[in-house]
């Protein structure tokens, strides 16, 4: 049983194989492969895109989809996650979707080897499909030569699992990694060339990440004033100029304090592309867990 916790779960061929098959499903419509597959969500922290990005990858290969809305299950009545987590793989689904708060929540389900475990965002972290949609994007715009590009990561990187988890696979891919931000932003622990200033990185970038201050999980306000931040950190068309970088964030974005109103309409920008692309690419992890590496 193969689960999706973190992307180290992936070999290198497995990661490669997901950006092949993800370019051949945005392509052309695949059969339903999945046909007669149940999958159950369990999403204990908000989405938009991630869950229905999900649901609307197993509609295309034919799964069925059943939502769990725990505000409304039984944790709240005093069940323990593990019983809830029993209970639905007693239906014998073919695999579940969580996302948490907590870091090692999808590892502990994932370790009860019950049904195959696919994190959609655990704590400040991992989330491993969003890695894998940000890498398919810089793979599909640079034509496969992902090697040796230069991808800054810019904003709240320490309580980010994008950042985490994008820093992870991005650097056992080969790509180059610098981390841009202001001091309570930064992570302590790191090897990566750190800079407080865009205009360091600047000429010397294919690539921007920009992220979203993770305002629900600093116990206090970190900045008083967005707008203050926002004028050395949000990615604007003076910043940019006529360079060739490619903008991208994985949602939700603070127009005007992350990205300008007039990067996010740029051809520069995308936003909306890595949107399009988290379905291929979770169709290809969809497939590769519940089909290809089953025991
Ligand atoms: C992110 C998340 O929830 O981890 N969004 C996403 O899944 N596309 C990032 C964020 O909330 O800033």
């Amino acid at each position: 049983m193969q689960h999706l916790v973190d992307t180290d779960d992936l070999t290198k061929e497995q990661i490669v194989t997901i950006l092949k098959e993800s370019a051949s499903f945005k392509k052309r419509t695949p059969a339903p492969l999945l046909s007669g597959k149940l999958l159950f969500t369990l999403f204990f922290e908000n989405s938009t895109r991630t869950r229905s990005s999900f649901e609307v990858a197993a509609r295309r290969l034919g799964a069925d989809m059943v939502h769990l809305e725990p505000s409304r299950s039984s944790t709240k009545k005093g069940e323990t996650l593990e019983d809830t987590f029993s209970n639905l793989c007693a239906m014998e689904p073919d695999g579940i979707i969580i996302r948490h708060s907590e870091n090692d929540t999808p590892s502990h389900l994932a370790n009860m080897q019950e049904t195959p475990v696919i994190n959609a965002g655990a704590g400040n972290y991992a989330h491993p499909t969003q890695a894998l949609l940000d890498l398919f994007t810089i793979y599909e715009w640079f034509d496969g030569e992902i090697e040796g590009l230069k991808v800054a990561i810019v904003g709240d990187i320490i309580n980010s699992r994008v950042a985490s988890s994008d820093i992870r696979l991005f650097s056992r891919m080969g790509l180059d990694i610098s981390l841009v931000a202001p001091k309570p932003f930064m992570p302590i622990a790191t090897k990566l060339p750190q800079f407080e200033k865009i205009e360091d990185v600047i000429d010397n970038v294919d690539v921007i990440i920009s992220l979203r201050a993770q305002l629900e999980r600093h116990k206090k306000p970190i900045f008083e004033n967005y707008e203050e931040y926002a004028r050395h950190y949000c990615i604007t068309e003076e910043l940019l100029e006529d360079r060739g970088i490619l903008v991208m964030h994985p949602g939700p974005v603070m127009r005007n304090i992350d990205i300008s109103d007039e990067i996010l309409e740029d051809p520069r920008c995308m936003v909306l592309d890595q949107v399009k692309n988290g379905v291929y690419v979770r169709m290809a992890v969809l497939k590769m867990l519940l089909l290809d590496s089953r025991d």
